[in-house]
């Protein structure tokens, strides 16, 4: 596999060997420490991050390589006028593989026509971002041990959350999954998600305002934080901010295996009293995310451990 822009460049069972992989990661990590000795992964940040960017470095760390890049884009030539594919031409010179992040939507396919090595999307503005995905069915695997037949309710800003689109693209390929899109009028899930992932699918699904009334049906929540930095309109930000904020309250009517979700950071969606619920795993979505992340390096790589 050359390049990793959207989930679906994954087939569900190559999916399904990444998670393998990342089990035996788990299991045996001082199997896999000099597995990419002497390679080097580069780390293109043109937008904030702590998760991803680090999560990768500590992948690549993990798997006994070396990481290079920046972590804004003004520490970089792009300040310069420097086009983004002069930019990965050049970094392609220098790594193995590159990890990218771009507030554009589609910057990361354009990249990657001019890195010359093996490029990831690590977030491309409101569109995808595959590799959270992957930690995140990676956390969906470990707590259910299956993708099928799962009812996933996503709930917030549905819109910009490419979180969202990502995750829904590939829950989207297992059979009997349904979804509820839980979200205020603004922020439903955009139109192409529902016509070409799941209307030709005859995948069913509801859009619906109520969390309270959704919840006893879900076997996964997948909360979303109101990206700020996607509103073009400061009030209408604060307004839409705090539609919904989980309280242990509102989990009363929910299942006893809910897998309750969130790919971070987050601002106020869920309060910190859920924290200790045995059904949150939002920082379990955190360690899998660099699991799944080594298990990526070492397939577009094509290392063999
Ligand atoms: N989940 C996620 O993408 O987090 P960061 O923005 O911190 O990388």
């Amino acid at each position: 596999m050359q390049n990793l822009i959207n989930i679906t460049d994954l087939s569900p069972d190559e999916l399904s060997g990444l998670i393998a992989t990342a089990e035996d990661i788990i299991a045996n990590p001082m199997k896999y420490a000099n597995a990419c000795q002497h390679k080097k992964l580069a780390t293109l940040f043109f937008e904030p991050s702590t998760r991803t960017r680090l999560s990768f470095e500590a992948a690549m760390y993990e798997l006994g390589g070396q990481v290079l890049g920046f972590s804004e884009a003004s520490s970089s030539s792009t300040s310069k006028g420097e086009s983004v594919a002069d930019t990965v031409r050049v970094v392609g010179c220098y790594a193995d593989i590159i990890a990218m992040r771009h507030p554009k939507e589609g910057a990361p396919i354009a990249a990657a026509r001019t890195a010359g090595v093996p490029l990831i999307n690590a977030g491309d503005g409101g569109h995808n971002h595959p590799t959270q995905t992957l930690a995140d069915l990676l956390t969906i695997w470990r707590e259910r041990r299956t993708f099928e037949n799962l009812t996933v309710g996503l709930c917030g800003d549905l819109k910009f959350g490419r979180t969202v689109h990502s995750l829904v693209q590939a829950m989207a390929r297992y059979a009997g999954v349904k979804f509820v899109f839980i979200s205020p009028e603004e922020l439903r899930i955009p139109k192409y998600i529902l016509t070409d992932y799941l209307d030709p699918a005859g995948i069913p699904y509801q859009e619906v305002t109520s969390m309270e009334e959704a919840m006893p049906n879900l076997d996964i929540l997948y909360m979303t934080r109101v990206q700020k930095e996607r509103f073009f309109n400061e009030a209408d930000y604060v307004r839409l901010k705090d539609t919904y904020i989980l309280t242990p309250e509102k989990l009363t009517n929910a299942k006893q295996d809910l897998v309750i979700m969130h790919p971070l950071p987050r601002v106020n969606e869920i309060s910190v009293d859920v924290d200790s619920d045995p059904r949150a795993h939002y920082f379990d979505q955190v360690k899998n995310g660099k699991y799944m992340r080594m298990a990526l390096i070492l397939k577009m790589l094509e290392v063999n451990v």
